[in-house]
């Protein structure tokens, strides 16, 4: 029987490989592998709860620090777990250092790698995520793009073996998780919120929350658009905020700071939204898929078809621009699919058994 070893640290990763591991434990041999990136119980274990993912084999218990430290020691951790597991392939998920560091110490040691959600690029080498997919998909010999268009940028750095359409395993996490959502939150009634008349927010870049001057404007935009702001504050904001003693300047108390929030809580607070305020990939696509208007706290995005479609703007960190977008910003009638049928996990096995 094929082994795969998963490998998963950041919050986006667990909602990612959810769909994928109840896939593969069907056909194969799945080992999950935690590098504890990610490790607040609202961060990490709320996930593995509510989407039922399995028990990691290893945690390994990285934590945070800096760039070079998290990435290093995750490198030597992970080893030491692939030289006595010894599986046929490794899978790694987006662009965090967990996803790296899996990578790279799989092909040092001349195991295969897949990469989901490969072929994504934001143009921006500002942005650590940039370096590590890039390097990702440069060490990946299996690589499963969600969109038509990350293939294409594939194509356009000489990467086209192994290359798979695959659609986005967001979608088959958003779609199954829906009706539970809507089922067992009661996240809206918790906050005293009727549907449409919030606006929902999320905000973890570094561009945006490590200049204190440029945190506390994008603070004081949202606490002073015309209706109340939920902000789950992902634990990096919080840090931020607290280290430069950051309030929002306004007397209106439209901001509610809320801890990160579980997945299917987050669900149900997009898909009541009037809008979306964010500078997270995840959101921007779950955004669409609530079929919410997106206003993005950035000033690139990877997420390009969100764009094209006109249910997506970027305002960068630009408080007239924020306000403008708002106000006035309106999505067309049409909302195509834009990231495949909800099967991309059915795919991406189906690829990993034949592959072996
Ligand atoms: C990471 C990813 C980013 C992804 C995001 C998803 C990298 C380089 N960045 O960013 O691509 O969009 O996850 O959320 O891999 N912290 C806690 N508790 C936790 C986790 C983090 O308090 O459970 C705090 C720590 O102070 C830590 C900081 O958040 O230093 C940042 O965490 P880190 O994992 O380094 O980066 P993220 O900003 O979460
Ligand atoms: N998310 C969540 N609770 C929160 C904020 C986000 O469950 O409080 C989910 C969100 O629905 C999406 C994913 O986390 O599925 C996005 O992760 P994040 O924004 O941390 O990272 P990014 O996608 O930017 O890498």
């Amino acid at each position: 029987m094929l082994t795969i070893l998963t490998i998963v640290g950041a919050r986006p990763q667990f909602i990612k490989a959810a769909p994928v591991s109840r896939a593969l434990r069907r056909t194969a041999r799945e080992l999950l592998v935690h590098t504890g990136q990610h490790y607040d119980y609202g961060m990490s274990a709320v996930f593995f709860e509510e989407l039922a993912l399995p028990e990691p084999d290893y945690n390994l218990g990285i934590g945070s620090g800096s760039h070079g430290k998290q990435t290093g020691e995750m490198l030597i951790a992970i080893e030491e777990v692939l030289l006595s597991e010894r599986p046929d392939r490794v899978l790694v998920y987006g662009d965090t250092n967990s996803t790296l560091a899996g990578a790279l110490a799989a092909v040092k040691l001349h195991i295969p790698v897949a990469h989901v959600e490969a072929g994504l690029r934001s143009f921006n080498r500002a942005m650590p995520e940039e370096h590590n997919r890039v390097l990702t998909d440069h060490a990946a010999d299996l690589l499963f793009c969600p969109t038509r268009h990350a293939v294409d940028l594939l194509a356009r750095e000489g990467i086209t073996r192994g290359v798979h359409l695959t659609g986005d395993v967001m979608l088959d996490a958003f779609l199954y998780n829906t009706a539970l959502a809507e089922q067992r939150s009661t996240i809206l009634d918790a906050l005293g919120l009727q549907p449409q008349t919030y606006y929902l927010a999320t905000l973890h870049r570094p561009a945006n929350t490590d200049d204190p001057a440029q945190l506390q404007t994008l603070l004081d935009t949202l606490a002073e658009l015309p209706l109340p702001v939920v902000l789950p504050l992902h634990p990096r904001t919080r840090q931020r905020i607290e280290l430069h003693a950051l309030a929002p300047k306004s007397k209106i108390q439209n901001l509610k700071i809320i801890p990160p929030v579980g997945y299917l809580d987050m669900l149900l607070l997009e898909r009541r939204a009037r809008l979306i305020l964010t500078d997270s990939g995840g959101v921007q696509k779950e955004a669409y898929m609530a079929g919410v208007p997106c206003v993005t706290l950035r000033d690139e995005t990877e997420w390009v078809e969100t764009l094209d479609a006109g249910w997506n703007i970027l305002v960068g960190a630009d408080p007239d621009r924020i306000r403008a977008a708002v106000r006035d910003f309106t999505p067309p009638a049409e909302h195509p699919p834009l990231y495949g049928d909800g099967h991309a996990a059915d795919r991406i096995v189906e690829i990993l058994m034949a592959r072996g």
